[in-house]
């Protein structure tokens, strides 16, 4: 990899999506843990926010945050499950305009080494402009075990979605 790759500067949004965290009835632990491992991964935060599993304001909320230019990476974690309320995969889905399946794909089979429960997370991956969407479950151990699969290719990947395309 070129040099210019390690300089991008990583601009992210952490997402909780938990009822239980959004009316304050939970400490967002997995959204803290979120926090630490954006954190080491040199990226920057430029917000963090807890909202509730409700789908249209979920919707809402994905959209106009990758809508912001200056964000490039909004993370989730939480409502990838097989509960009822969740439904974070579906809304990431009608936000993203390309799926990067390969990324879902990688946390999933890491998980799987770790935990057969792994299948049950539905988190999906895509692109929106220049923003990358990334559904974690929400599980503190998951945040980190899965942040870590994909840690060493978010920067080459947000520097391909930036537009730097030299290799
Ligand atoms: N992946 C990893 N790496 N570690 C975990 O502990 N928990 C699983 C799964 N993925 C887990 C994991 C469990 S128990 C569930 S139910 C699903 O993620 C979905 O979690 P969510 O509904 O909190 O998003």
């Amino acid at each position: 990899m070129s040099g210019n790759i390690s300089k991008i500067v990583i601009r992210a949004v952490a997402i909780t999506v938990s009822d239980r965290c959004a009316r304050g009835e939970a400490e967002d632990v997995s959204g803290a843990i979120l926090i630490e491992c954006l954190e080491a991964a040199n990226a920057e935060i430029t917000q963090k926010i807890v909202v509730s599993d409700d789908f249209a304001p979920l919707v809402e909320t994905l959209k106009k945050t990758a809508d912001r230019s200056e964000v490039n990476l909004l993370v989730t974690t939480g409502g990838t499950g097989f509960a009822p309320r969740d439904t974070t995969p579906e809304a990431t889905m009608q936000v993203i305009e390309r799926e990067a399946p390969g990324l879902a794909e990688a946390m999933r089979f890491e998980s799987l080494k770790k935990t057969p429960t792994a299948m049950l997370s539905r988190g999906v991956c895509g692109i929106r402009g220049n923003c990358l969407i990334i559904n974690l479950p929400g599980a503190p151990a998951a945040v980190r075990e899965c942040f870590a699969v994909i840690q060493p290719v978010l920067a080459h990947a947000i520097n391909l979605l930036a537009g730097n395309t030299q290799h």
